[in-house]
């Protein structure tokens, strides 16, 4: 019986890629190391020190730990600069309906991200309240694959695993929650997965899985 739901957040309610991209791009520049797409697709889902490591290691550049610091927190700054172009319009009227339809059933959801921004995405995108939990990336001990944000999220919800769905577009996301015992729903490149549960195109799409797999709510 599934009563909560927890929801990645970068890729899933709202593209945030594009800024990552750009303050990364801007960062590696100054290590004269040009990034793409490429790069930016094996970064989805991963913390911000451990994809910038991914890069110096594909670059095989060796920095100190205050050094990796140092620049980590000089893309967060360009990061965080170019969130506020955000508004509420960077969530689709279609993902924002079926958020509130599924709430009005009753179902608990959460946001469980590997991002430390996350708080200040859904202030931007207006759904800074919406969420019964936040499950994010301050305090992680272990990075996606391991299910920790995820188990902290239906901790937070007080749901066992077994009654979550997990949505995420990153593989190491649907890993994590497939490690943490929870079903998995994909969208994007998670959706072709092999470990993904069920996949999806638009968010819309989970309502009729949920009357699919049978739910406890109100309706
Ligand atoms: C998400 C994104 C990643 C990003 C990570 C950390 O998982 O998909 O691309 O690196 O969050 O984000 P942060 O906002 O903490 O730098
Ligand atoms: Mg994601």
């Amino acid at each position: 019986m599934i009563k909560g739901i927890i929801f990645d957040l970068d890729g899933v309610i709202c593209s945030t890629d594009v800024y990552h991209f750009e303050a990364w791009k801007q960062t590696m520049k100054k290590l004269g190391v040009n990034i793409d797409q490429n790069t930016m697709d094996k970064l989805r889902g991963v913390g911000r020190v451990e994809g910038f490591k991914m890069m110096l290691n594909d670059a095989k550049i060796t920095l100190s730990e205050q050094e990796i610091i140092k620049y980590c927190d000089e893309k967060n700054e360009l990061y965080k600069n170019l969130l506020n172009k955000m508004s509420y319009s960077d969530v689709s009227d279609e993902n924002r309906a079926a958020l509130y339809k599924l709430k009005e059933k009753g179902i608990r959801l959460a946001i469980g991200s590997s991002s430390k921004n996350a708080r200040l995405v859904l202030e931007k995108i207006g759904l800074r309240d919406f969420f019964d939990a936040v499950s994010d990336g301050n305090d992680l001990k272990a990075a996606k694959p391991d299910p920790e944000v995820f188990l902290k999220a239906a901790d937070m919800i007080e749901l066992p695993p077994a009654e979550c769905f997990v949505v995420e577009d990153a593989e190491s996301g649907i890993d994590a929650a497939k490690n943490g015992g929870f079903t998995a729903i994909g969208i994007s490149a998670a959706a072709k997965y092999e470990r993904t549960d069920y996949p999806i195109n638009s968010l819309s799409e989970i309502i009729g899985i949920l009357e699919k797999t049978g739910t406890e709510t109100k309706i």
